[in-house]
């Protein structure tokens, strides 16, 4: 019998490359997985993936904008019977531009997905999260949430500040059943990453992992219930230590890498 027999799990950004993995990942761990994504179709081949292997999953095309879509959500999961026991975050978007070159709504739009939404749909399953008892919410966050990357100053700031809010809620819940958990992958190979990032990834040298091996990490993140923040990655786990710690170093590797980021982050965004 799988880890999470018996466990219902919302998870976000089930569409996408990661959470496609994580999706079924979760599922042959036994747990039925509330796939949830605006792209039905993606979210559609992903559960027949689960079920063709004897798993459970549900789709639910939900945009994590819109209020009344994450109403839906919270409604589904406090008629669960026995509660939620899992949420997973992973839904998130990035634009890879210098900040000249990010439009307004593209900025919100990074804010918004990446940070607001996982804060206000945490707090509407609250309820059902805590019917559950020893619940788990994992937050997909990135190495880009501690280490400040040029190009990316939106996105770092939406993951540093999901890392600080899962910081904090884990310790308002310290005196509960409910486990708060953060995993920051590095780069991965999915659609998040345009062809610029990755012939830039390839420019200078940084690795770039396989979903499937993030998702499988993750899992085990989720299995596992510690540590509180986990970092995927080598050498980028230990740059994420050294840049809380003597950031000067990491400020001086990366200039070093600067002329190369730039040639590669337009300075148009692809949003407006
Ligand atoms: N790939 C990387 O290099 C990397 C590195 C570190 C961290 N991460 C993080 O890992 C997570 C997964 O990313 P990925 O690489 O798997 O990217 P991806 O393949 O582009 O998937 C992104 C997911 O987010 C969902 N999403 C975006 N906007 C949404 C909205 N308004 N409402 C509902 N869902 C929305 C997408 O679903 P729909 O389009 O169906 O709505 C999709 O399922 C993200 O949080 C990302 O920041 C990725």
């Amino acid at each position: 019998m799988g880890n999470l027999a018996g466990h219902t799990i919302l998870l976000t950004g089930a569409s996408g490359g990661i959470g496609s993995a994580m999706a079924q990942e979760l599922a042959r761990q036994q747990a039925t997985v509330m796939l949830v994504g605006r792209a039905a179709e993606s979210l559609e081949s992903t559960r027949q993936r689960i079920t063709a292997v004897g798993g459970n999953a549900i789709t639910v095309v939900a945009d994590l904008l819109n209020p009344a879509d994450r109403e839906r959500l919270a409604v589904m999961a406090s008629e669960l019977p026995s509660g939620l026991q899992g949420l997973v975050h992973c839904a998130g978007i990035n634009e890879f531009a210098l900040l000249e070159g990010q439009g307004e709504s593209a900025i919100e739009a990074q804010l918004s997905v990446n940070l607001l939404a996982p804060v206000l749909l945490t707090r509407a399953v609250l309820p059902a999260l805590h019917k559950a008892g020893n619940a788990t919410v994992l937050f997909v966050g990135s190495t880009f949430g501690t280490i400040g990357y040029p190009g990316y100053t939106v996105y770092c700031a939406s993951k540093a500040g999901l890392r600080g809010f899962s910081e904090a809620l884990r310790r308002e819940l310290a005196d509960s059943p409910i486990c708060i958990l953060y995993f920051a992958p590095r780069a991965t190979r999915t659609a998040i990453n345009p062809p610029q990032v990755e012939a830039m990834n390839q420019a200078l040298g940084n690795a770039m992992d396989l979903p499937e091996a993030v998702a499988q990490a993750a899992v085990k993140h989720y299995l596992a219930g510690k540590p509180a923040q986990c970092y995927f990655g080598w050498p980028e786990k230990l740059f994420a230590r050294m840049n809380q710690i003597m950031p000067a170093i990491v400020d001086n590797a990366i200039s070093k890498q600067l002329a190369i980021i730039k040639q590669y982050a337009s300075r148009q965004g692809r949003g407006s």
